[in-house]
């Protein structure tokens, strides 16, 4: 067997045997087929696609390449849950305690943020003392005192996808729903989970840009899932907007613990609750009740102190401090540097999720490339979303810096110009979308 011939079938449009692609996935993690041939074929495969079984084929390979997690400690199911991406998507640090509280245990490997897409290790690292680089070895201890643990990926988790990933980032390879798909599941696969529920944001602050698109993914995803011995659910959300009122790390940790202790906002609950039903549904772990009750039930767990307690607890066991009224303590504070004032009356018809990331970014609260530091107090508080109505002059969003950062004033300014071109103001109420576009199982 040889790459050329592997190349040559793809090209050609045929499917891709099982040893074919075996070969393939070993070559990339061993180093012996060569950038080029890579790149060659992944381009093939953005051209040309894949079927289901070479999509399943792929994706365990991957997953194979490297360490594969036991969770065979773990009393229950291994849930885990992915979102592939979005400004001001908070909802893990909400979510693990909430399940929790139902008894679903969670080890949870988690990225940090590229791009305007925020990462949920950068939002626990603004806590101060919070370890995040958790040994493996701790993982058993911390899940049955908590429930819990939340920590970076090891860098031996599916090996040959970062290898891929790296090469699409500079191929234009990105882009194609079998790569997308293969490169998430295998990840959640090595990572042992038995249970997968996705959420696959959609719209402009997302990977996926309309419902096509997200669905197509959604259903890739699945069938892998499926063809792979994995329960799997994919819940369609919007990112059409940031999701709650603010993006930025200490900000939106602040969020969470507005949302934990009963005070958040509708569209962060909505996202949680239906993540948190299919996690706990499947995870066998309803206790009989019917769909309505248990959705009540997740709700009324986040006004009445048992998903605060938990939060709690997880924060203590990793390190992280927390005030003596119970809030977590941050490595910096957020400062308010300026408003974004509304240049004309009208309802906000929509706001370009994409640039309000790009302005975050700016603003320091997200990376460029991975070895950029972030501020972790900079971000975006919106006083108005989509549906609301303004008024010429009133405040549209806040910029935030960390206290001790001093952005030059044409960043801010640029900044500004992202988002009055992001907010998009006009005369009629435009009607409301729902935080839930669809849930495909
Ligand atoms: N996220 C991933 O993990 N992989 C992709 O290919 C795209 C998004």
């Amino acid at each position: 067997m040889n790459m050329r011939d592997i190349i040559i079938a793809k090209r050609d449009k045929q499917s891709l045997t099982d040893e074919q692609i075996k070969f393939f996935v070993s070559g990339v993690t061993d180093g012996s087929i060569p950038d080029y041939q890579i790149s060659a074929l992944l381009m093939a495969i953005v051209l040309n696609g894949m079927d289901e079984r070479e999509m399943t084929t792929l994706t365990l390979e991957m997953a194979a390449s490297g360490s594969q997690m036991d969770l065979s400690y773990l009393e229950g199911v291994p849930v885990d849950k992915h979102s592939t991406g979005g400004v001001g998507d908070k909802v893990t640090p909400v979510l693990l305690p909430l399940i929790a509280t139902f008894g679903v245990e969670t080890v949870k490997l988690s990225g940090r943020g590229l791009g305007f897409t925020g990462g949920t290790v950068d939002k626990f690292e603004s806590i101060k003392g919070f370890n995040v680089e958790v040994d493996s070895k701790e993982f058993p201890r911390l899940v049955k005192e908590t429930g819990m643990v939340i920590s970076g990926q090891t860098p031996d988790l599916a090996p040959a996808d970062k290898i891929l990933y790296s090469l699409r980032d500079v191929t234009g390879t990105v882009d194609s729903i079998p790569l997308i798909a293969s490169s998430i599941m295998s990840k959640k696969i090595a990572g042992g989970a038995k249970v997968i529920v996705l959420d696959v944001t959609c719209g402009s602050g997302a990977f996926m840009k309309d419902y096509k698109m997200a669905k197509e993914l959604a259903e890739a995803m699945i069938k892998i899932g499926k063809l792979a011995g994995r329960k799997t659910v994919a819940v369609i959300t919007d990112m059409d907007q940031p999701l709650g009122r603010f993006c930025g790390n200490i900000l939106e940790m602040q969020e969470v613990f507005d949302t934990v202790t009963g005070k958040g906002e509708e569209d962060v609950i909505e996202v949680v609750t239906e993540l948190a039903f299919h996690l706990i549904t499947l995870a066998g772990k309803d206790a009989g009740m019917s769909p309505e009750v248990l959705r009540e039930e997740i709700r009324a767990r986040l006004k009445d102190g048992s998903c605060y307690e938990k939060f709690k607890t997880l924060i203590r066991s990793q390190g992280g401090e927390l005030s003596p009224s119970g809030s977590p303590v941050y490595v910096d504070k957020p400062f308010d540097c300026m408003h974004v004032n509304s240049p004309e009356s009208g309802y906000v018809q929509g706001m370009r999720a994409d640039l309000i990331g790009q302005a975050s970014v700016l603003l320091g609260a997200g990376r460029l490339a991975k070895t950029d530091s972030i501020d972790y107090g900079a971000g975006i508080g919106f006083f108005v979303k989509t549906g609301d109505r303004v008024e010429r002059g009133d405040s549209l969003c806040a910029l935030y810096q960390g206290e001790n950062s001093n952005l030059p004033e044409e960043t801010l300014f640029d900044a500004m110009d992202l988002i009055l071109e992001a907010y998009e103001i006009g005369p009629e109420k435009p009607e409301k979308k729902p935080a839930i576009l669809d849930v495909i199982t």
